[in-house]
């Protein structure tokens, strides 16, 4: 991260968090979906979360570049993978690991390495090169470039916010579009476009989850040695090889989603018939939920991105006047059945 820019946005920060009322704590209602947003509620030592970004702050002061952590200077590979990398260089801010450069075309310099000067960190370091993408970023790969084009103005315009002022990455992603210039908009989208989108998730319907650690901007990883926890009333979603993800950055990983016993059900009857509450997904994502057109594919997105754009479209941080009739009659508890039956679909 460029020290000048990084230096600027903590003291506007600093500024802007002593000058008003959001210097309180986040309080946030007591239903929040904090799992959407990567937050177990109640926290536990050992969570890292990003202060709050302060309604009155403009994204750029509120990226957080995270905190850095040790590198224990292994070298890591993936299975079929030729390279070796350290943690920290499988995570280089303007050039992480590309594991399988046969996955993907060519990268944009700007999904490769993003762009020091200007702070834009890698593309590829949060949607990795292939746009696969994970839980607590977004899944890229194979959206319509139109969509995407449409999305970067909507960051970059204010129109899309996460409704998480701790929700930091998503800040960042703010920041990012309202950086970058045009012609990289267009390399980008034609870029991630271009590259195949596989569905990802494994749902699994239980009462009991790992118990798990949040990672600070919304990745969640479970607690090895630890008993299970109840799950309750939401949905705990892991990476698949959690140590692949965590210290390698393994864009071929998939991930599971621990939901409530009943969901896949009460969300596959919202999803194809609307029920009376809301319209048939297909209607507009296209017939499979892979998309139509400009509009973007859902099917076998993590549970807690789909969760997190509805709870984000419902508190209005989100504009998406198509999407507003969908949500305007569903509770919290059938966006969440929702989530989990669109993140189990594999056409
Ligand atoms: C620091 C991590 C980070 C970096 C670097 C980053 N993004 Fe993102 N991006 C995010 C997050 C987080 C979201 C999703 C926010 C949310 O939950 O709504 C996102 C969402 C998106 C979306 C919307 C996806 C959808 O389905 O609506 C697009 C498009 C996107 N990013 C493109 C890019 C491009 C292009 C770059 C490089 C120029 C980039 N991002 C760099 C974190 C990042
Ligand atoms: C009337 C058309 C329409 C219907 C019906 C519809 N959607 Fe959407 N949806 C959209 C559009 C258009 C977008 C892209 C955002 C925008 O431009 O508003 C979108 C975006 C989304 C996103 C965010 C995708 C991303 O990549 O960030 C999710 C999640 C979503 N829709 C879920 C659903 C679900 C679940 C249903 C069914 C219960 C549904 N939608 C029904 C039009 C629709």
């Amino acid at each position: 991260m460029n020290r000048v820019p990084k230096i600027l946005a903590l003291l506007s920060i600093a500024a802007a968090v002593a000058s008003d009322a959001y210097s309180q704590p986040v309080q946030l209602p007591a239903d929040w979906p904090d799992w959407a947003y990567g937050v177990l509620s109640p926290l536990e030592e050992g969570d890292r979360i990003a202060p709050a970004c302060p309604s009155t702050a403009r994204p750029i002061d509120c990226a957080y570049p995270g905190r850095p952590v040790p590198d224990d200077g292994i070298q890591r590979s993936l299975p079929g993978a030729a390279e070796t990398h350290t943690r920290n260089q499988a995570y280089a801010n303007y050039g992480p690991a590309d594991w399988y450069p046969g996955d993907h075309p060519p990268m944009p310099a700007i999904v490769a390495n993003g762009n020091e000067p200007r702070g834009i960190r890698a593309c590829a370091l949060c949607h990795y090169p292939n746009g696969q993408g994970k839980m607590e970023n977004g899944h890229v790969a194979g959206l319509p470039a139109e969509y995407i084009l449409q999305q970067l103005a909507a960051f970059a315009a204010g129109t899309r916010r996460s409704a998480d002022p701790r929700k930091a990455n998503t800040n960042e992603m703010a920041m990012i579009a309202a950086t970058m210039t045009d012609a990289e908009k267009q390399q980008v989208a034609e870029y991630y476009s271009s590259t195949p989108y596989r569905p990802m998730v494994r749902v699994i319907e239980t009462d009991e989850a790992p118990a798990v650690r949040a990672t600070g901007n919304g990745l969640m990883l479970p607690l090895e040695g630890e008993p299970p926890i109840p799950l309750g009333n939401r949905i705990i979603e892991v990476p698949e090889f959690p140590e692949r993800t965590e210290m390698m950055r393994d864009p071929r990983g998939g991930f599971v989603a621990y939901a409530p016993v009943g969901s896949l059900a009460r969300g596959e009857a919202l999803v194809t018939t609307g029920a009376s509450k809301t319209v048939q997904c297909s209607v507009c994502h296209g017939q499979d939920n892979m998309g139509l057109g400009p509009i973007p594919g859902i099917a076998g997105r993590t549970a807690s991105y789909i969760m997190r754009q509805l709870w984000d479209m419902k508190q209005g941080t989100r504009a998406s006047p198509l999407m507003a009739p969908v949500i305007a009659n569903l509770t919290q508890d059938e966006m969440l059945a929702i989530s989990a039956y669109i993140a189990s679909l594999s056409p």
